[in-house]
This record gives structure tokens, sequence and C-alpha cells, in this order.
């Protein structure tokens, strides 16, 4: 399974590249907000830096909502970087716009998906990736996992290929889960990655080991 970091945060992007497990970056505009990255060129600017730390696909999300506009935002994004994926949500000049980009070389990311239905549609028009937001499904009281597997499965029997990313993870637990249930990424805010490392016994055997190694050595 392919690991994304799911913030525009630089220091966290650096700080998870570091760890030599980064495959690439999602975005979304809440969270470029977030970073107070604002006006087009900015935003350009700042997904350019981003491929620049990272190695691998970035997802960079139009604005636009009509089947023109997105296609013109999106060659846009897609001209900053060969990395590039452009982000689309699930509606229906989105389907339009990625059915487009897909016959012009151009990768996508299909967001805002939370049915198997419109995993469905996605695939069809060819979305490289697909982005069903796990977490804000759970907050509903309903089972994100259980949307991933039912989305894997479809994708096994009928052979697409769009790539399933699990998106909207808010802990360590839900990329296990990801992973179990077939997702093929698993986008996550580095909280989440850092947490996958956590287990009590492994910080008190490894103060063990440093003690047993320190008093064999007359250290201690
Ligand atoms: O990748 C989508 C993600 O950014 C949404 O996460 O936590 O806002 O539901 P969240």
């Amino acid at each position: 399974m392919k690991f994304f970091i799911d913030t525009a945060n630089l220091d966290q992007i650096r700080e998870a590249n570091e760890l030599g497990i980064l495959d690439g970056v999602t975005t979304n505009p809440s969270l470029m907000a977030k970073e107070g990255i604002t006006g087009d060129a900015a935003v350009m600017a700042h997904y350019r830096t981003i491929c620049e730390i990272v190695d691998g696909p970035v997802s960079a999300e139009v604005i636009s909502t009509s089947f023109p506009e997105m296609v013109e935002e999106g060659k846009k994004l897609a001209a900053i970087h060969p990395n590039i994926v452009v982000k689309v949500p699930m509606i229906r000049d989105g389907i339009k716009a990625i059915s487009w980009f897909t016959a012009n070389g151009i990768k996508t990311n299909c967001t805002l998906v939370f049915s198997a239905g419109q995993a469905i549609l996605a695939a069809k028009a060819g979305a490289t990736y697909l982005s069903p937001f796990i977490g804000r499904i759970d907050d509903m009281n309903w089972d994100g996992m259980e949307l991933i597997s039912q989305i894997a499965h479809i994708y096994n029997i009928q052979g697409f290929e769009t790539q399933i990313l699990a998106a909207s993870i808010r802990n360590p637990l839900h990329i296990v889960k990801s992973a179990e249930a077939g997702a093929h990424v698993a986008t996550c805010p580095l909280s989440a990655i850092l947490g996958l490392l956590k287990h009590p016994l492994t910080d008190i055997g490894l103060q063990q080991f440093l003690a047993d190694h320190a008093k064999a050595s007359g250290k201690s």
C-alpha cells in the first residue's frame, strides 16, 4: 500500500518524506486555506514547492464546478509539474472532466466519494485515483471501512484499474483497516502515520535492551 500525506503544510510534508516511506501528497482547498495559501500565483507556487520536496503524485484540486472551467483549471494545474494529479469532485461535470482528462493523458483523483455507485462512475470515467472519505462516513455513524471493502471487491471482479485512495483518515487504525480492506493508497495526516509507530511493549523492550547493555558493559 502506498502512503500519501494529506496536508499542504510544508514542514509536515518534509518530516514525512524524511522517514523514507512517503509516496505522494494530497491537498484540498480547505488544507490550502489552513496554510494561508490564497490567490492563483501563490497556489501554483505552493504546488511546485511540494512537487520539489516529494518525488511522487501530488493531488491539486480544482475549485471550479463546470466542465469547461474544470478543464481549463486542470490543464493549468497539470502544467505545473509532471507529478501533478488533478483532483476533481464527484459531480456530473466532474465525471465529464475526468473523462476528458483521461482521454488527454492527465491523471485524476476523484474526490468526495461516499458510495459504491460513485466509485463505479469514477472508474468508468478512467479516474487514476478514487478518494472515499472514510472518516466523514464514520462521523455520520456509518462504516467507512465497509465502503472501502465494497469498492475493492467491485474493482477487483470488474477489472477496473482505478486505485482506491482511502481518504479522510483520522487515526492509525484507519490505515491498518484500509490496508486490510484492499485500499491501494492511504492518504493520512502526519499524526496518523506516526501513530503507527506506537506500542508500549516496543518502548519497554528497548529500555530493557539498553539497560542490559549498559549493565554488561559496566556503564551502570
Ligand atoms: O483527503 C480528504 C481529507 O482531506 C478530508 O479529511 O479529515 O477533513 O474529513 P477530513
